[in-house]
């Protein structure tokens, strides 16, 4: 397989989108300069809450969306790319599964035996060969949905713009293509954006996280160097409740919240801002003598990290009694 991989690098677009409501002209902003690159052979992630601007980015990507500013560079020119757009399911509903696959295959350039053949293994990847000869109408969404992203894998694209991609399939579903998209970019090469709503999508496949809030890019970072970089000291403590009662009033000024009782034991997380308060909380436990169970650090998850991008503040101090306590 050739080495150099397929890229794209979007620049400066902007976007307004004009509609005319009753009475009065709307504009919106949907794209306020959006700058990003997806490399190649890795999985970008394309984040953002809705209405942020992620599938008009992609639509101006594929060129079905001018943008009033901006550029977009695709390389190497006419790479072919396999597309999922947002709640579109591209396929012909009274065609069979396969006949989809073998249709679109052949008129992406390979010979029906190919298609059929390569349409049959997609088909099995996704749990779906015994569903490969009922028309597409008969399937299920979540089915609809993979079939979909067959078509976009079928004749093996180099380039990959996949929105929403497990929306709304089952856990095995999701957990398969996942898999899935790990192994095409890092065995088979493949340049992938894609866009989710799921952060545990994003982090089990992504290389990289492009964040868009309001229009803007607020985040373009390798996901193992963003929580690098939001790596706070933060410990989950896990103690008698009995201890927490005696220690707690001065254990509980420091920040934390995830208050958990169960079975006489309470858990506390611990946000401290920096080393000097991880610190403080152990000195302060040291002189307390505070028994515990477990005291761990935590790593940030992507989906912290992304609240804090797109500005919705997080619960702190906050108190909850319902729950069970992890081992
Ligand atoms: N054809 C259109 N006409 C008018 N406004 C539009 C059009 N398409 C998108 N918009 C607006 O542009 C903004 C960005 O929409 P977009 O669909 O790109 O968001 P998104 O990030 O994909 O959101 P979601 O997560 O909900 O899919 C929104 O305010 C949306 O209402
Ligand atoms: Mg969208």
């Amino acid at each position: 397989m050739e080495r150099s991989g397929a890229w794209i690098e979007v620049r400066g677009l902007r976007k307004t989108f004009r509609t005319l409501a009753p009475f009065r002209r709307r504009e919106t902003v949907a794209l306020d300069g959006v700058s990003f690159t997806v490399p190649p052979f890795q999985v970008t992630a394309f984040l953002g809450p809705n209405g942020a601007g992620k599938t008009t980015t992609i639509k101006v990507i594929l060129g079905l969306v001018l943008p009033d500013q901006g550029e977009v560079r695709i390389e190497p020119l006419g790479v072919a790319m396999g597309v999922l757009l947002e709640g579109v399911r591209n396929l012909y509903w009274r065609l069979t599964a396969l006949e989809n696959l073998i249709y679109f295959g052949v008129l992406r350039g390979l010979s029906r035996s190919q298609a059929q053949s390569r349409g049959m293994e997609l088909l099995s990847d996704f749990d779906l060969a015994g569903h490969a000869h009922r028309p597409v109408s008969t399937l299920s969404r979540g089915m609809q949905q993979k079939v979909a992203l067959a078509v976009a894998l079928v004749n093996d694209p180099p380039l990959l713009m996949l929105d929403e991609p497990t929306l709304g399939l089952d856990i095995s579903s999701a957990l398969a293509i996942r898999a899935r998209l790990r192994q095409l970019a890092e065995q088979e090469g493949k340049t992938i954006l894609i866009t989710t709503h799921q952060m545990d999508v994003a982090e089990a496949v992504a290389d990289r996280v492009v964040i868009i809030n309001h229009g803007r890019v607020v985040a373009e970072e390798r996901v193992d160097e963003l929580k690098r970089l939001f790596q706070r000291s933060d410990l989950e403590l896990i103690l008698p409740a009995g201890e927490w009662e005696r220690a707690g009033q001065v254990l509980g000024q420091f920040p934390h919240r995830q208050l958990e009782r169960s079975g006489g034991r309470v858990r506390v997380r611990f946000e401290l801002p920096d080393l000097a308060g991880f610190y403080d909380l152990m000195r302060a436990m040291a002189e307390l003598r505070v028994e515990f169970e477990r005291l761990a650090q935590l790593e940030p998850k992507l989906e912290e990290i992304f609240l804090q991008f797109v500005g919705i503040p997080r619960p702190v101090g906050a108190v909850g009694g319902a729950g069970q306590l992890g081992g």
